[in-house]
């Protein structure tokens, strides 16, 4: 008689009598999957647990603070900040090739974890996120292996931890109705796929500040009438792009030369194959007039209606 309750029990068990009085680290990516293990090892060895959390200045708007005060300050998680963002755009200047910046990011990620992972001491544990369908793609996993599209991988060399992986049973659903019965809120439960190097391959191109700003503040404005329309769990992943061009406009009296945004949205099984969402054309015209006119910079909306293939989900 299989039941969420029943499996919190059994995984708290498990997880006590494996760490025993040791220490376990855990990276948090703001994801649904490694703040379910955050929280259900909160639960099950409270302080022995210390989460680190890479804030990349890439995140979307408003999501740095919510791991923060969600899981730092409601659950009760100790949380290691590291603030980089900074150092991330500085590493990512100038750099416009897609794959580029997907190792640029992706090797820092991994250089600050491990970082600050060096300098806790006596650690014996390593927590991660993985799911069945992890376990399933990965074939024969070690215990030395790390999924690699994890936004946190990669271990000091010369640290050695165990694993603890307590959703490699579950499926996304499952895990989604284990947040929620831990008490999670749906923003974090229901967040949709968002990937690693996250807003940087949002912006097309090269990366600035201002670009940044412009790409996370149109994402909040879309998902917050996306919200308003009760469409969230209909939509599989919608957000905006900068192509980074700029084309002519005109406002008042004036002739405006600002940025063109992208609107991306799709309906989808699992990111595979996609369809784009067949979104109501008012609610579309609202979100377009609401980002010219709240987002400085930017003169022109298009929404993007390829599916994939032959396009991919991101522009990058
Ligand atoms: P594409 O663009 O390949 O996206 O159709 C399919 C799904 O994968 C996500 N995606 C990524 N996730 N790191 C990630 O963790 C990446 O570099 C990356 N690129 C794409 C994308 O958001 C979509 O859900």
């Amino acid at each position: 008689n299989w039941s969420m309750g029943n499996f919190i029990d059994l995984e708290i068990a498990k997880i006590r009598e494996k760490v025993g009085d040791r220490k376990v680290l855990l990276g948090l990516s703001g994801g649904v999957d490694s703040s379910v293990v955050g929280v259900l090892l909160q639960k099950a060895i409270g302080d022995q647990l210390t989460s680190i959390f890479v804030d990349h200045g890439l995140l979307r708007k408003g999501e740095a603070e919510q791991v923060m005060e969600t899981l730092g300050g409601k659950f009760g998680l100790n949380i290691i900040k590291v603030d980089a963002q900074k150092r991330f755009l500085d590493k990512l200047a100038g750099v416009s090739d897609p794959e580029k910046k997907r190792k640029i990011i992706g090797n820092e990620f991994v250089y600050l974890f491990d970082d600050e992972a060096t300098k806790l001491d006596g650690v014996d544990f390593l927590a991660q996120g993985t799911l069945y369908t992890d376990v399933i793609e990965s074939g024969t996993e070690t215990a030395q292996t790390i999924k690699s599209h994890h936004n946190v991988g990669g271990l000091p060399e010369d640290m050695q931890f165990q694993l603890i992986e307590p959703l490699n049973t579950l499926f996304k659903d499952e895990v989604r109705e284990l947040g929620t019965a831990l008490g999670m809120p749906d923003e974090i439960v229901w967040r949709q796929p968002f990937p690693g190097p996250g807003l940087g391959i949002r912006v097309i191109g090269d990366i600035t500040e201002e670009k940044l700003e412009i790409v996370r503040e149109s994402d909040a404005i879309l998902r917050e009438e996306i919200a308003k329309a009760g469409l969230e769990r209909d939509v599989w992943q919608y957000f905006t792009v900068l192509p980074g061009f700029r084309s002519v406009g005109v406002m008042g009296d004036g002739r405006t030369y600002d940025y063109t945004v992208g609107i991306r949205a799709i309906t989808s099984i699992d990111g595979m194959t996609a369809d784009f969402a067949r979104f109501d054309w008012d609610l579309l015209q609202k979100i377009s007039v609401r980002i010219v006119n709240e987002v400085a910079h930017v003169n022109r909306i298009v929404y993007d209606i390829t599916s994939k293939p032959p396009a991919t989900v991101e522009w990058e």
